[in-house]
């Protein structure tokens, strides 16, 4: 039995914001920003619009090409959305502070009657956390086939757009994946689908990405002082090395533990946070940049949604052929880390 990737969609705000455009109003510069992150724009939702509708339209986007490519037998992306077992959805910026959980939101509108659905807060590894998720709910039920795996964030409206070492970093969007559960082999000759997840996390670092109000530590009281919007607090420079670090530390882990080489691996799909981290990562490695799937120069850092985005991009050029093992890796607040070994 596998839990194979069927098909891989995405959604974009429209809105695109290059780096000139922040330099109108901020003391920065395309040149800085280029230098320091690899990022020349990114895409911003308009007012109104919230995570969960990046997160539908993403969704529609992946069902609809599994149907038009004939990949499942199903004939309409509405058919094939009531089939849905599970839906989990990686978010750190949900529509709602405290319930209900976007997953839910997305369920209704999709129509996915019979689907639970639920939300992952694991920063910008949330989407590895809930391929591994979704893929042990399938296993755990023999009723269970079909699961949507999404990434989806709008962190536009969480930072500060007076902040020029953060506000620079950050992009909207939303990724999805369709899963199922299959009779292919998931070991031995022929294996597909997901091999194996590593998770982990190191809460030690949790000051590191952080949204201090509003939560139950630090809660908004009836009559406080309106203020300031609550946004991120980030440490670049400790989240830059943990993340180059944990990046190195899971690519080797992989290459030990399941005994095969970089020449098996045909794309690395990396958290799209900061092309100098990828480039430190591959340098400590010994391995060619262009082993790492880039795209972060359009979309900058889309956080849970990075991933997801990029895979389907990938496949989209002609990037992977089915049968390519690849290997996705990530990190993000909490702190967080994890990555996944995939036969496409
Ligand atoms: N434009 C111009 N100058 C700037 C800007 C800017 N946008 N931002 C900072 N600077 C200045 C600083 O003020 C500082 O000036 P000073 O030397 O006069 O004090 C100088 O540039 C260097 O600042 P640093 O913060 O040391 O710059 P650094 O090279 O560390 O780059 C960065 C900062 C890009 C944030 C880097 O630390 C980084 O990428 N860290 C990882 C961040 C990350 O990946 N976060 C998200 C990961 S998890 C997740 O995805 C949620």
């Amino acid at each position: 039995m596998a839990i194979e990737i069927i098909a891989a969609g995405r959604a974009v705000p429209p809105r695109r914001v290059t780096n000139n455009d922040l330099a109108e109003k901020l003391d920065t510069s395309d040149e800085w920003i280029r230098s320091h992150t690899g990022i020349g724009a990114r895409h911003i939702v308009d007012d109104g619009i919230a995570v969960s509708d990046l997160a539908l339209e993403a969704a529609w986007n992946t069902l609809t090409l599994a149907v038009e490519e004939r990949l499942v037998p199903e004939t309409t992306a509405e058919d094939l959305a009531k089939t849905l077992d599970i839906i989990v959805l990686g978010t750190s910026s949900p529509d709602y502070h405290v319930c209900p959980a976007t997953a839910c939101i997305v369920q209704d509108k999709l129509g996915a009657s019979r689907a639970g659905a639920l939300d992952i807060g694991a920063g910008c590894s949330g989407f590895i956390y809930g391929l591994e998720t979704a893929a042990g709910l399938l296993e755990l039920h023999d009723r269970r086939k079909r699961a949507l795996v999404l990434g989806a964030e709008t962190l536009s409206r969480f930072v500060d757009w007076n902040d020029r070492s953060l506000c620079i970093l950050f992009g909207d969007g939303a990724g999805a994946v369709l899963i199922e559960k299959t009779c292919a082999p998931r070991a031995g000759p022929g294996k597909r689908g997901l091999l194996r997840t590593i998770l982990g996390s190191d809460g030690s670092g949790a000051e590191y990405l952080i949204v201090r109000k509003g939560g139950s530590r630090n809660p908004y009281r009836t009559g406080d002082p309106v203020e300031k919007a609550p946004c991120i607090e980030m440490n670049g420079r400790a989240v830059y090395n943990f993340a180059v670090k944990k990046v190195v530390e899971i690519i080797e882990q992989f290459l030990s533990e399941e005994n095969i080489t970089m020449e098996d691996i045909a794309r690395i799909v990396p958290h799209q946070a900061n092309a100098r981290i990828i480039q430190a990562a591959a340098k400590r490695l010994g391995i060619p940049e262009e082993k790492f799937f880039i795209n972060i120069e359009e979309y900058a850092n889309t956080s849970s949604a990075s991933i997801p985005i990029a895979l389907h991009e990938l496949n989209r050029n002609g990037g992977l052929r089915r049968g390519d093992l690849i290997l996705i890796v990530g990190f993000g607040a909490g702190l967080t880390y994890g990555g996944s070994l995939i036969v496409w």
